[in-house]
């Protein structure tokens, strides 16, 4: 069973002690390729160096929402720049978050646009972030679907049937993190039901909200097993069949053939 993490942050002080064990553990796992997801300029660069270490390592470049009042001038352009670098595979993380409102919320709009629009210029999929701010985000990506195509992610999706159904018309796919393993969110696992195979993709979004049974640990790209299993079960088929899918799905959203 071979699998892709599509979104975890690797380069996090999180795992300074303890990257190559935990790289070797997911490998072990079958976790055979991940995604390091960026939240800053600086984050971009060391996800690209991780990548550069690694071959199972790929990079996106962006700027997160809760980290773009802490963008210094000429940070964006610093992502920019980076944009073509080898292993980089997608941009974000961008999105909205009117949860924890670590940044005022046109800017993060104003950087949700520009990564919507360096999308369409360069190809490059995109890996979104919603927290608390559903509505916000459909009205941001109906704007962008109108002007040229979508592709990316809904990373760590937790929103209803009815956005999931939006999302997948307007031609993004639908990403499931630890939450939907939670017991009280039978309601996610009944959205995740009705995902279409082909758009489906399983992250952990390490090292943050480990799955059950693990919750409460620090997240690890090999946990994204346990998330697979959840949605197996959800959507009535094997695990083996669901891996199979998804990880034919990553690769093909995001070139990690090619980039290999
Ligand atoms: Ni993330």
């Amino acid at each position: 069973m071979l699998l892709v993490d599509t979104h975890a942050h690797l380069d996090q002080e999180e795992f300074n002690e303890d990257r190559g064990e935990v790289i070797a553990r997911a490998l072990a796992a079958g976790v055979e390729q991940i995604v390091c997801v960026a939240v800053s300029a600086a984050s971009s660069e060391v996800a690209i160096s991780l990548a550069g270490q690694w071959p199972g390592i790929f990079a996106s470049v962006g700027i997160h929402p809760n980290h773009c009042a802490q963008a210094g001038e000429g940070d964006w352009e610093r992502v920019l720049a980076l944009v073509g670098q080898p292993k980089v595979v997608a941009l974000g993380e961008t999105g909205l978050d009117r949860h924890w409102n670590y940044s005022p919320f046109e800017m993060q709009q104003d950087y949700f646009d520009r990564h919507l629009r360096l999308m369409q210029q360069t190809g490059l999929p995109i890996i979104i972030h919603t927290r608390e701010s559903e509505a916000d985000v459909m009205a941001m990506l109906r704007e962008a679907r109108s002007r040229a195509p979508l592709h990316g992610v809904m990373h760590s999706f937790v929103g209803d049937a009815a956005m999931a159904a939006e999302c997948l018309e307007l031609g993004m796919h639908i990403s499931f993190a630890g939450m939907v393993t939670f017991k009280k969110s039978q309601p996610l696992r009944d959205v995740a039901a009705t995902i279409p195979a082909e758009r489906l993709l399983v992250e952990t979004d390490s090292p943050y909200l480990s799955p059950h049974p693990l919750r409460g640990k620090r997240n690890e790209p090999a946990h994204v097993v346990h998330t697979l299993s959840c949605l197996a079960e959800a959507r009535g088929c094997t695990p083996a069949e669901l891996a199979a899918v998804t990880t034919a799905n990553a690769r093909l959203l995001f070139g990690l053939e090619s980039q290999n």
